[in-house]
This record gives C-alpha cells, structure tokens and sequence, in this order.
C-alpha cells in the first residue's frame, strides 16, 4: 500500500467521497481502500484461456456458474458497473492476459509497463480497480524524470522523428508519439502499489489540470496469471 508520507494520495472512505474530492493542492491520486469479500478467482476462472485482454460483459456475469463466495464477487463487480455508469461514467470490465509489449527499439518505451501518466484533450481522470491478481503500481511525481527531459533522450528522439530543431513542432511530435507521456523512476524511488481491491481515481494529464498526473504502470506477471481490472 502507499507510503503514509507520500502527500499526493488522498484515502477517502467512500464511493461520493471520491467523486466527489477534487484534485488539488498536490493531491493527484485518490484511495477508496476497501478489502472486499468474495473470490474473484472464480470469475477469472469462468471465462477461460484469453490471449491478450477479455472484456466482460455486465449480462455475462450474471450467468456465471460459481459458488457463494464467486456471487459474492460478482455482486461487487456489477455494483462497481453500476455506480460508475450512475456517475456518467462508461467502465470496462477486463480479465488482462497480457498486455502488448513497446518492442521496438528506441530511447522511450511507450507500453503499460512503463511508468506513464493517462493524457486527454479535456477535463478527465482515471478510476481504476483490480480485484484479483497483480495490482497496478504508482510513482511519486517527486520520485519520477520525465524520459523527455533527459537531454542525451532529447536528442535521440530529434535524430529518430527526422527533425532539426528542438522547438514547438518537435514537442508536438512528441505528444503525438507519447514520449512525453513516460517518465524514468529516480534512484532510490518508492514506488507504491495500488492493492487489491482499492477503488482509485487519479490525475492525468489534459490542459487545465491544478495537479501534476499520477504515475502509473501496470505490474509485470508472470505467464499464466491473469488480473481482473476495471478501468474508465
Ligand atoms: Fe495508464
């Protein structure tokens, strides 16, 4: 769980409680702790092998074959559903296999599994809540270099976009690429993991925003362990 002293994680105590907190003085990740009862393994179980990412429909859980305890989960998984679409919210309900991989060679990563910030054109944020298997993990912004910031990548990336000058047309391209999105974790970084269970609501990027983006990166696992995310 998060380091008591890492002042950007606000705990809050319920579901209103973290719609409604805004994002402000340095608060850019907001914690619905919550332990919550049921067996989730048994919804992963219900819907087999997948290769990449499956998601699961509010109608399939319902005629799931599972005992007390997998009701039980799947009560919560549809009250998850059902309070994020009251709040205008449109979530996705997904059994994670594997995530695709950033292959291809280059001085900036741009997959899941690196640290990044969530970015949008517009006022948005980002709920998310992983009820069986890894959690998804958070790095203190003051823990954290943006990737584009180091001048040795800077450089790298002008000679990889083709382009001369490092001025406002190269910083778009590195919007439009990502780049500026994925950050490195300095020595002697903390990071923290999200746990299991724990609803969150977190900062990103977009152009009005009163707070840095929550970093953020979903866990390496290892072949064989799926995870049970709901993200909006
Ligand atoms: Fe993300």
């Amino acid at each position: 769980m998060p380091p008591p002293d890492y002042p950007g994680i606000k705990t809050v105590h319920s579901f209103a409680e973290l719609m409604g907190t805004p994002f402000a003085r340095g608060v850019n990740a907001l914690c619905w702790r919550r332990t919550l009862a049921g067996d989730f393994g048994e919804v992963v179980e219900q819907l087999g092998r997948g290769d990449e990412i499956v998601t699961i429909e509010e109608e399939q859980l319902a005629g799931f074959d599972v005992s007390a305890a997998g009701r039980a989960a799947v009560e919560i998984l549809r009250d998850d559903l059902q309070r994020l679409r009251e709040a205008g919210r449109d979530p996705a309900l997904n059994c994670v296999h594997r995530y695709a991989r950033d292959e291809a060679p280059g001085p900036v990563r741009t997959d899941v599994f690196s640290w990044h910030a969530d970015s949008a054109p517009v006022e948005a944020d980002t709920w998310l809540c992983t009820y069986y298997g890894p959690p998804s993990e958070g790095l203190p912004n003051e823990e954290a270099q943006r990737r584009v910031d180091a001048p040795e990548v800077r450089a790298e990336l002008l000679k990889l976009l083709g382009m001369e000058e490092d001025g406002a047309e190269f910083r778009e391209a590195l919007r439009e690429h990502c780049f500026d999105l994925h950050y490195a974790s300095l020595p002697q970084a903390r990071p923290f993991s999200f746990g299991v269970g724990n609803l969150w609501r977190i900062a990103v990027d977009w152009p009005g925003s009163l707070v840095p983006p929550c970093i953020h990166r979903a866990p390496e696992t290892p072949p064989g362990q799926p995870r049970l995310l709901l993200i909006c």
